[in-house]
């Protein structure tokens, strides 16, 4: 039996600890949170704690905390020589406190609270600062998730950038289109299918071999019209131009 304890329970750690309550190897001892009154109480037999006194060992702590707190609250855990691993995509492994041994145990999945998730299909991209402490890591993620990754600190940051082009800026894409689409009384749902067709080629194609559009085509007299029609609103006309002229030098590599 590996026995876990959270530190924090945001999104990531209600998603994590639930995904964990239905393993028989795995058993989720402690949780701590600095504002008792936001525990819930699911009906299992973890104890919710809010003093840092009362932590007990365990034989891995995730610090599923903001970013910016990982160094702070990792470093107020009042036990040592315990493996204590955060959860985030961008913050180096060396970042959190060295009283403890460290490692990172990174979902890379976007997750919205009570928005369920399929945890089997969510990439774990682990890394510990000592290699005798990676096999529980192997462990918990192959308990939740059927892809394991080892990634380097370095690898996951930019990782971390490669998925704020995929997911965040994409979805920014959707607003704006959808902003398009509402100032012309055009109902957004209508590009849906669009959407979906998008995101399923690149699972069989490249994004390279995907790309389609004028600006992959040069089809000049249709992106000046495009850049004309944008012409009420500099930011989305300027991104339109960035972004052909990115598939345009992107052509130009082959
Ligand atoms: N959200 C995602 O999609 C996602 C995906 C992968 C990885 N991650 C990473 O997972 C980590 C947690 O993200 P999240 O989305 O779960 O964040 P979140 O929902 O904002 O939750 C953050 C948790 O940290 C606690 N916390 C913040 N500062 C603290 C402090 N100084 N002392 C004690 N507890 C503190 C918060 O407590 P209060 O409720 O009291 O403020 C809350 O429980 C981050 O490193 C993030 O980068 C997030």
């Amino acid at each position: 039996m590996i026995t876990l304890t959270f530190i924090g329970y945001g999104n990531v750690a209600q998603h994590l600890i639930k995904a964990f309550l239905n393993n028989s190897e795995i058993k989720v001892q402690q949780v701590f949170l600095r504002d008792a009154s936001k525990a819930i109480y699911p009906a299992i037999d973890f104890e919710f704690i809010s003093d840092w006194n009362q932590l007990t060992p365990a034989d891995i702590f995730i610090v599923a905390v903001s970013d910016d707190y990982i160094a702070e609250v990792s470093s107020q855990i009042p036990l040592k020589n315990q493996l204590v691993v955060h959860t985030s995509g961008s913050v180096g492994l060396d970042t959190a406190s060295d009283q403890n041994r460290r490692g990172v145990f990174y979902p890379l999945q976007t997750f919205t609270k009570g928005k369920k998730v399929d945890f089997k299909e969510i990439p774990i991209c682990i890394e510990t600062e000592f290699s005798s402490d990676l096999d529980v890591l192997k462990k918990i993620a192959k308990a939740i998730s059927n892809k394991t990754h080892i990634i380097n600190s370095q690898q996951r940051k930019a990782l971390h950038v490669a998925a704020v082009f995929i997911n965040n800026f994409t979805n920014h894409m959707y607003q704006l289109g959808s902003e398009i689409c509402q100032e012309n009384q055009i109902p957004f749902a209508i590009l849906e299918p669009l959407i979906a067709e998008t995101a399923a080629k690149v699972t069989h194609l490249s994004p390279f071999e995907a790309q389609t559009g004028p600006a992959k085509r040069n089809d000049q007299k249709t992106i000046n019209a495009h850049i004309d029609f944008l012409k009420s609103d500099a930011i989305k006309q300027s991104i339109y131009k960035l972004l052909t002229q990115s598939i345009q030098e992107n052509g130009k590599k082959l």
